[in-house]
């Protein structure tokens, strides 16, 4: 039930009854930065179009000085090149918009905070919010901590009775394991488990979740779900982009950062936890962990075996030249950050034993694709012998596509209508946009909802992202022992060279998504 204010929210119809908050404050700090103005505050607007907002009033602050209406003009923008529903719907804009205010401040600095706690104060008293506070970090890591502590010096992270005081952290959450427990222990001594939202926006994506609906919520797939039958995964987080003009964040992160101790990593531990026993946010966040925790470490004397580091070099991209990263604007001359990942990744329990996990991930790839693929084991014998088995390469192939065009593909073999045997590849598909027939809402909807919900269920809990670090840290620390330069790739293709043989010496191959 929607609780503590008795004024009519217009944007609140189609709400689930699971999903309900009470009238929220949202305070975004980093407020003028990119991601605010093209995900987070489309994303509300989206959800006030359909109807699944609550009574919101809007705080944005950040460090240089803006008025209101600026920043208003500012998000304007930003919903009318970004939301999903455009045009902009000007009627309901002007309400929206005028809940939406602005405050400078200087993050690091316990007045200036106790200042945006008094303004706060003020707007939920003008808006008549009831005191429940969502805030959301979307600045630089650097002052999160910072940020933190002076929400709890303002007074702003205990919440009132019957109350919420959340944060929605954005990534990257630390730089390796020792800055992420360091950052776990500091915001915990503001803030209790259950007040952290670690957010990773590929979890809320649809067709992330639809993995466990399809692993968990039908019956034919999960007999299959293991190492008797299956022969190894693939899971590809391709694109096409290059650094773009974010050289100066990822010369420092690199994409195994960037990509995979994160994104990639959630989508492998969906695809190969073990069912939950409910699906509630710790009993599924205990058993994604228990994946992470089992994956068999990679050594510092051992990476190079199980780990590709690739590099682009000048190519081209849909016919047009591009230049090597190493030339792009704001990137070290003999720079050795990687931007093409791949990784060979053992899941050591009951379930997985001996099933290789292929991870792939790179900038300036020929595609945008991010699947998981389950190769399945060749059939126990050979029946058809002398027919011309084209799909004996590549097997069934279950492929579940995050994106783009995304859906369901389960390659079998067939028949080929003829008088002779001959057997050709074909696919079952699933797609939702033709099941559906609508647009799935943008990941930050469904988890700036459930943040407001207090559903944790689709964040990354405190241990898990340790976890990640600890398996992803000894990779670093092996690149940063050796002198040997990442291997280079053409720009438009599919990385280097070592990726395709870390399959190659193993009889497998890349799928060409
Ligand atoms: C971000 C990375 O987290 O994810 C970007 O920082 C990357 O480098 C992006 O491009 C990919 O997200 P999506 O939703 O476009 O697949």
């Amino acid at each position: 039930m929607e609780s503590g204010g008795s004024v009519a929210n217009p944007f609140r119809a189609g709400l689930p009854a699971s999903k309900t908050a009470g009238p929220s404050s949202i305070i975004i700090f980093g407020a003028s930065g990119d991601l605010t103005a093209r995900k987070l505050v489309p994303a509300l607007y989206d959800l006030a179009v359909d109807g699944l907002l609550p009574r919101v009033a809007i705080l944005g602050a950040s460090r240089s000085d803006m008025s209101d209406d600026a920043f208003r003009a500012s998000l304007l923008e930003g919903v009318a090149q970004h939301a999903r529903h455009r045009p902009v719907d000007q009627a309901l804009w002007s309400t929206f918009a005028a809940s939406i205010h602005y405050q400078a401040v200087a993050y690091d600095d316990a007045a200036s905070m106790k200042a945006l706690a008094m303004r706060l104060m003020a707007i939920d008293q003008t808006h008549a919010m009831a005191g429940n506070h969502l805030f959301y970090l979307s600045t630089p890591p650097t002052v999160f901590g910072p940020i933190v502590r002076n929400l709890g010096v303002a007074g702003l992270a205990t919440p009132g009775d019957g109350l919420f005081a959340r944060v929605i952290i954005e990534k990257p959450f630390g730089v390796d394991l020792a800055t992420a427990m360091a950052l776990n222990r500091e915001i915990r001594e503001v803030l209790s488990e259950n007040q952290i939202f670690r957010i990773d926006h590929y979890l809320g994506k649809e067709t992330v979740q639809n993995l466990l609906v399809m692993r968990f919520a039908n019956g034919i797939f999960e007999p299959l779900w293991n190492n008797k039958y299956v022969d190894h995964v693939q899971i590809t987080g391709a694109e096409v982009l290059g650094v773009e003009r974010r050289s100066a964040y990822f010369e420092r992160a690199g994409i195994l950062r960037d990509m995979v101790q994160n994104h990639l990593l959630q989508v492998l531990s969906l695809a190969a936890m073990e069912p939950p026993g409910s699906f509630e946010a710790d009993a599924v966040r205990n058993e994604k962990v228990k994946v992470v925790q089992a994956l068999r470490p990679i050594e510092a004397n051992d990476p190079l075996g199980r780990v590709i580091r690739g590099q682009y070099a000048s190519g081209s991209i849909l016919g047009d030249s591009v230049p090597a990263y190493r030339d792009e604007a704001g990137v070290q001359p003999r720079s050795t950050t990687e931007t093409f990942v791949a990784l060979k990744l053992f899941i050591d329990n009951w379930r997985w034993a001996g099933v290789p996990f292929y991870l792939r991930s790179g900038k300036r790839l020929p595609k945008r694709v991010t699947e998981v693929a389950f190769h399945f084991k060749a059939a126990p014998h050979r029946l058809f012998k002398n027919a011309k088995d084209s799909i004996g390469m590549e097997g069934n192939v279950l492929a579940i596509r995050i994106q783009p065009d995304e859906g369901i593909a389960l390659s079998i073999g067939a028949k080929v209508p003829a008088a002779s045997m001959e057997i050709a590849p074909v696919s079952m598909e699933f797609r939702y946009a033709s099941s559906f027939g609508r647009d799935a809402p943008a990941a930050y909807e469904r988890l700036l909802l459930d943040a407001l919900s207090g559903d944790g269920t689709l964040f990354t809990r405190g241990d898990e992202v340790e976890a990640t670090w600890r398996f992803i840290t000894p990779i670093h620390e092996a690149w940063a022992a050796s002198t040997e330069d990442p291997e280079f790739y053409e720009a438009g293709t599919w990385g280097p060279r070592g990726s395709v043989d870390l399959l190659r010496q193993d009889g497998r191959s890349w799928r060409r998504p």
